[in-house]
């Protein structure tokens, strides 16, 4: 049997050890007194006891089912235990007992029809009602707990939307472990009898009750107040819960109190029907799909169609004699719900009063924001949305500058003055991490050295970055709003949107950072400590300054989006992406200019299958989010470990951990890898309260430089066409793996199949190679993971586009349109001209954006000055895509008279 230490999760652990006990009851039942009998016995007693500290927090088998079937092994009903065992294993991976009820004894189950659950039609399965466990918190004896389960199941009726079942825990610290490791729980009824702590002892569930912010403190709470406080601390770790509290102390008592997520309070302990309705319209708020359903009840209504769309009822295919193949593959029902009309139940996008409006309501509410907004056009056009919302011309933007070019163009758009910022280089992999804290304030204050600081108005980060590097959200912004107490800030999650439905995930994403802000804010704790650290750093200088860990003032304003691509992490169609805004200013000096914004980019024929399946995407991640993500970081967590401990991979292939990707200068909690072979899982919850950056492990990053090829030509001569497997970033050295809510067990293990595969066979080559051939290889391995060209930082603007020298901001926008010209434009090539125009001193200043692909991020902008340093990159950069550059001309740069124009003035300048 594997060891606790080898499972990152609870539920992997409990899944492989029901099949143990299938397998070893099956085997003893065959054989009962067989050589291996004895140690199967003891295999089984030990299965037993591991699975009994688990089995608590579920529904289904159910205590009473386990205990019925250890009592048969006791007993020595070998054949009844197999049998039942078998059942509850196979209901338990099929998932059957959510449909249906699972008889695990011989005589009732002969009665039941034995259908695979496999074969069940999707019709058959979309029509199942759908099935939660609803987790009661009270200390009860057996006869107690009977009676409870007993009086909640009477209440079921035939028209009930959905169906549950009770599983009851006896302490606060169960409950939260409960609802932490039963991905199955949807609603917690809190009644006045719990109790405070768990009796379970297993390392891994207490592990859970780490997450849940280890509970600190809950020792010197009153019996009285442990409900009130388990529906504040579920409101932290699965916000999308409902909570209903049934307690004994008077409503005035109750009404001063923080319940967090509580729905409901109940007085009346015994009145089950209401709790029932309350519990089933809990499910029903975050199961109801506005849009979705408007549309699904559209496509029914019969129409004529007299707007300008064919495809629209498919009639332009239906009657079609050369495109039916089409009609065919999609099936009716795209057609029926694709339509221009924004009445009859639809609504639209650009001006929402309908369905539309409630699905964004609904989303604000799931993602932790004040407002969302759809877009259909991805995260692209989200960005570019929020910054022209934002930005005025001639404002400072802080930005980094390895950020997707949606941002760039943005910033040409907007006219804004722009500071780029330099991410932490990783020369050895060819790639960039993020941007130090430290950086961020340098700039800050020097801006307002400058005195400038009133013109800054956004810091600009990606989170999490490609890459998989996550930063500190909340220390981020209360730090920069030490600084300059009104910045915004737009964290692009294009990455990141599931994040918000994995407990240690949600610390780091903007929205959940903003409404903690919030609420620190406003304590009086908050004003305290600002108080005393402003004395404290009166006459501060910078040095201290940027060591200090700075307290935002108490009038500060928390002004915070997100932008997503919902289509990259969640259920969606492509292109289907979010706004999430939390600006506590939005209402008084934003709403307008958003509006205008989004009218801007926003489609006057926006998709409403892409909308739709938003709305479905938000369904499914308030119920079920939370365990998608957990088995997405066990699906990467268990792909980590497989590559890291097999012999012949580590030959060839490592994977990149926290400790390469993240210097320890970042890493205060000193973890270098969240997984190691002699100690098993690293608690990565304390790594994620407090590090400046973490990793996220569901991206894996795999340095294949040792196989001799680069990251291009592993992703597209190896893994593409000899495998089919698909990725799509790459650096010089390293392919990244990106899992997702889709990756399964079984997608993992071929990927280690194939990699397994690809080092057996660069084993036996190099068996057979001469010594020529493999001095060459080595040759290749040491240009690929030793001789790398180092990252360059961002040079500077020209001071063609600067207004001054005492701070770093660039007019982007005048650069990029002084490029319409072609007058203003010169070509230079990377070896010859340029060295020789830069050797005479010429300052070579680039007219275009050059993005080469990988990295993917610009290396120059329009008006930025060439450097030896990029020059020496570029030259060294043997990728075959680079956009922006034109390998027979050169590169495109400005002559040196449309500069000296600008400077002296000539040119009018294009952001005014
Ligand atoms: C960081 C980042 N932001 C934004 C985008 C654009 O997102 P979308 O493809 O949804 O337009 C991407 C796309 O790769 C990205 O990596």
């Amino acid at each position: 049997m594997q060891s606790v230490n080898d499972y990152y999760s609870a539920i992997q652990l409990r899944s492989d050890r029901w099949s143990a006990l299938r397998a070893a009851t099956a085997a003893l039942a065959r054989d009962p007194s067989g050589r291996k009998a004895d140690a199967q016995r003891k295999e089984v007693e030990r299965l037993f006891d591991a699975l009994a500290l688990v089995e608590t927090y579920w529904a289904f088998p159910g205590v009473q089912a386990f205990d019925h079937l250890r009592r048969q092994f006791e007993h020595g009903n070998l054949d009844d235990l197999a049998f039942g065992t078998h059942r509850a294993a196979r209901a338990l991976t099929t998932g059957a007992y959510r449909r249906r009820h699972i008889p695990l004894d011989r005589d009732s189950a002969d009665a039941e029809d034995h259908e695979d659950e496999a074969m069940l039609s999707p019709e058959a399965r979309a029509l199942a009602r759908p099935y939660f466990e609803v987790m009661i918190v009270d200390d009860l004896n057996e006869h107690q707990e009977r009676w409870l389960r007993n009086n909640v199941q009477r209440m079921r009726r035939p028209e009930d939307p959905f169906i549950y079942e009770t599983v009851v825990v006896p302490s606060l610290e169960d409950a939260l472990i409960g609802i932490l490791f039963n991905h199955n729980v949807q609603a917690v009824v809190v009644r006045p009898g719990l109790s405070l702590k768990s009796k379970t002892e297993l390392p891994i569930l207490k592990r859970y009750l780490n997450r849940a912010g280890g509970a600190e403190g809950i020792e010197a709470l009153k019996a009285e107040d442990y409900g009130p406080e388990l529906c504040r601390l579920i409101a932290k770790v699965r916000p999308e819960l409902d909570a209903y509290l049934v307690t004994e102390r008077s409503v005035e008592e109750i009404a001063g109190l923080d319940l967090g997520i509580c729905r409901r309070v109940f007085y009346n302990q015994e009145d089950f029907l209401e709790l029932h309705l309350n519990i089933l319209r809990g499910v029903q708020s975050r199961y109801k799909t506005p849009f979705f359903t408007a549309l699904v009840e559209y496509s029914k209504q019969p129409t004529g169609v007299f707007h300008a769309m064919p495809i629209s009822r498919g009639k332009s295919i239906s009657r079609s004699h050369w495109i039916q193949d089409m009609g065919a593959f999609y099936g009716p029902n795209i057609f029926l719900a694709e339509t221009s009309a924004t009445s009859g139940g639809l609504d639209s996008l650009l001006e929402p009063h309908g369905p539309i409006k409630k699905a964004q309501e609904l989303a604000a509410r799931a993602f932790g924001a004040k407002q969302t907004f759809f877009a259909t056009n991805g995260t692209s056009t989200c960005n570019k949305i929020v910054v022209q919302a934002l930005m005025r011309p001639g404002d400072i933007v802080l930005i980094d500058r390895d950020c997707h070019k949606s941002h760039h163009y943005g910033m040409v758009l907007a006219g804004a003055q722009v500071v780029y910022l330099d991410s932490y280089p990783l020369n050895e992999y060819s790639m960039y991490g993020a941007v130090p804290l430290k950086e961020i304030k340098h700039q800050l204050l020097k801006l307002k050295a400058a005195g400038k600081l009133d013109r800054v108005r956004m810091l600009l980060l990606t989170n999490c970055t490609f890459d998989g590097v996550v930063y500190n959200v909340e220390r981020v912004m209360e730090e920069c709003l030490a600084i300059k107490p009104d910045l915004i800030f737009l964290w692009d999650e294009a990455w990141f949107a599931f994040a918000r439905f994995g407990p240690t995930y949600r610390q780091r994403t903007a929205m959940n950072a903003a409404n903690h802000l919030r609420e620190r804010l406003r304590s009086p704790e908050q004003a305290k400590a600002w108080e005393k650290q402003q004395e404290k750093l009166k006459d501060a200088d910078e040095a201290t300054l940027l060591k200090t860990r700075l307290v935002a003032p108490p009038d500060a304003r928390v002004r915070a989006y997100a932008t997503q691509s919902t289509h990259k992490t969640l259920t969606s169609l492509r292109q289907g992406s979010m706004i999430h805004v939390n600006d506590q200013d939005f209402k008084g000096e934003v709403e307008q200019s958003f509006r205008e914004a989004y009218m801007t980019h926003t489609s006057t024929s926006p998709n409403y299958q892409i909308i739709a399946s938003l709305d479905v995407g938000r369904r499914q991640v308030e119920l079920e989010g939370f365990e998608f993500v957990q088995r997405q970081v066990e699906a990467a967590m268990s792909m980590r470990k497989a590559i890291a401990t097999h012999p012949l991979l580590q030959k060839y292939f490592k994977v990149l951990a926290a400790g390469d990707m993240i210097p320890a200068e970042y890493r205060e909690s000193g973890v270098e890898s969240y997984y190691d072979p002699h100690q098993g899982w690293t608690d990565i919850w304390e790594c994620w309260e407090k590090d400046e950056f973490v990793l996220d492990a569901t991206r894996v990053t795999l340095a294949v430089g040792g196989t001799g090829w680069d990251g291009d030509t592993f992703k597209t001569k190896i893994l593409m066409d000899k495998y089919g497997i698909q990725i799509n970033k790459t650096s010089r050295n390293t392919v990244l793996f990106m899992t997702n809510i889709g990756t399964t067990r079984s997608s993992v293990a071929y990927l280690i199949e194939v990699l397994v595969e690809i080092a057996n066979e660069l084993d036996e080559r190099l068996d057979d190679a001469s010594k020529m051939e493999r001095l060459a290889f080595e040759h290749r391995v040491k240009a690929l993971m030793v001789d790398l060209p180092p990252l360059p930082d961002f040079s500077r603007f020209h001071d063609a586009f600067r207004s001054d020298q005492s701070t770093t901001e660039g007019d982007i926008r005048t650069a990029f349109f002084l490029s319409y010209d072609e007058n203003n434009c010169d070509y230079l090539a990377l070896d010859g001209s340029i060295r020789q125009a830069m050797k005479s001193g010429r300052e070579v200043v680039s007219a275009s954006f050059i993005i080469p692909y990988p990295p993917g991020f610009p290396i120059l902008v329009p008006g930025q000055v060439v450097s030896e340093e990029i020059l020496a990159f570029m030259r060294a950069l043997d990728v075959n895509e680079i956009h922006g550059y034109w390998p027979d001309l050169g590169l495109r740069v400005f002559t040196e008279e449309a500069l000296d124009n600008l400077v002296k003035n000539k040119l009018p300048k294009a952001a005014e």
